[in-house]
């Protein structure tokens, strides 16, 4: 029999409820110092009483200098374990599994003050015109090692899981990119296309939390000229499945500038689904669960792509903000009459409701 939207999943030792997860754009709900507030405990609970099986926080920065956009969780601030265990308590009490998503902005990040831009690397990409240092072997350990206690962080707050950011222009893809990868020492492309930045941080979280349920954020495509494809995405995942991730959660495009400017990929004018036929093959080639991501408006839309093993699970990000009610209508997709999403360039539903006709998120749940 083909699965369904409702049919329960197991990956790793947890059991999914259904194929619906509530995909992390970031919320701007945190304080400017990155701490967690009532309003972001209030709208992840809301998240988690939408019925979806699990929700991801926000990439949350796993140092201050990591942090990419105003209101970001920094997870380098010991006082924010408080908050993170509420958020993650409220999802499992409105019925989800809790995920935390771990995030570097690389060159994307906001120079702290006073102090320099550090990234891979000086990228080939001419839209980029920072002045960026590469970081050192040093710089690099110590990344690695704000991976790993972010990772500690989730498991003594109370998370299921963690999604380590591959994709959206962290610094994962920008390693993983040609585009921003131009070292020429272990962790340039001469190495496994790049992925040796990745592995060691994978490592790292798996070996001090085996048991939280590892997803990874991946680019199928930097859809940019002499960017990477989806052959490379296929190889880089094949390394990161030996090392330990249970789902790749997949998206397409290499954002650079301002993180916060997602790609028009998934914007207004996009079809519906756009990344799922690469998707199908990734997850093809790869043998593994895949989360698909990227304008899935409709319930009908969700089904046909799990039915069809185009992928095992299906992510929500502004379409859930836009239409809560969505996975109400898993068994009964025809019933389904959603408000559509506008896809505005940032999502400020969580923050300030969402400004279509101006009805709060409150009143729309
Ligand atoms: C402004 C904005 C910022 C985003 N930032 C992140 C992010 O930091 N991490 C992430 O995994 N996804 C991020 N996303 C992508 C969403 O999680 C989601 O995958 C994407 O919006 C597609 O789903 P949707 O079509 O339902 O919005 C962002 C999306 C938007 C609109
Ligand atoms: S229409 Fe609402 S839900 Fe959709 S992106 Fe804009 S603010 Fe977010």
């Amino acid at each position: 029999m083909n699965p369904s939207l409702t049919s329960p999943f197991d990956l790793g030792t947890r059991t999914f409820k259904n194929r619906m997860i509530a995909a992390p754009p970031p919320t701007m709900t945190c304080t400017f110092d990155g701490l967690v507030t009532a309003e972001t405990i209030e709208y992840y609970q809301r998240l988690a009483e939408t019925g979806v099986a699990a929700v991801i926080l926000e990439g949350a920065a796993v140092t201050t200098n990591a942090r990419a956009w105003t209101k970001h969780l920094d997870l380098s601030r010991p006082e924010i374990l408080t908050g993170l265990s509420q958020v993650s308590e409220k999802i499992r009490r409105g019925g989800a599994l809790p995920f935390l998503q771990l995030y570097h902005g690389g060159c994307n990040s906001i120079p702290v003050e006073g102090k320099k831009l550090y990234g891979v690397g000086k990228p080939l990409l001419k839209k980029i015109s920072a002045d960026i240092r590469p970081l050192s072997q040093d710089m690099i350990d110590q990344i690695i090692r704000d991976f790993v206690a972010a990772a500690v962080l989730a498991w003594n707050a109370g998370f299921s899981g963690i999604e380590i950011q591959g994709a959206e222009g962290s610094l994962i893809q920008q390693f993983l990119s040609p585009l921003t990868n131009c070292r020429d020492d272990e962790y340039g492309l001469k190495n496994a296309n790049g992925a040796f930045f990745a592995r060691q941080v994978i490592r790292g979280i798996k070996n001090v939390t085996p048991d939280l349920t590892l997803s990874m954020r991946l680019s199928l495509k930097d859809l940019l000229p002499g960017g990477n494809g989806i052959r490379q995405a296929v190889s880089a995942a094949k390394l990161f499945k030996q090392e330990g991730v249970d789902v790749f959660h997949v998206t397409e495009g290499l954002m650079v500038g301002n993180p916060l400017m997602i790609h028009p990929a998934v914007g207004k004018a996009a079809p519906e689904t756009p990344f799922a036929e690469d998707a199908q093959i990734f997850r093809h080639e790869v043998e593994h669960p895949v989360m698909l991501s990227g304008k899935i408006d409709r319930p009908a839309a969700a089904e046909q792509k799990i039915s069809r093993n185009v992928c095992d699970f299906v992510s929500l990000g502004r379409t859930l903000n836009r239409n809560p009610r969505l996975p109400a209508f898993a068994g009964k997709p025809e019933e389904f009459k959603g408000l559509p999403c506008l896809r505005c360039k940032v999502c400020i539903a969580a923050a300030k409701g969402c400004p279509d006709k101006h009805i709060p998120f409150a009143r729309i749940i």
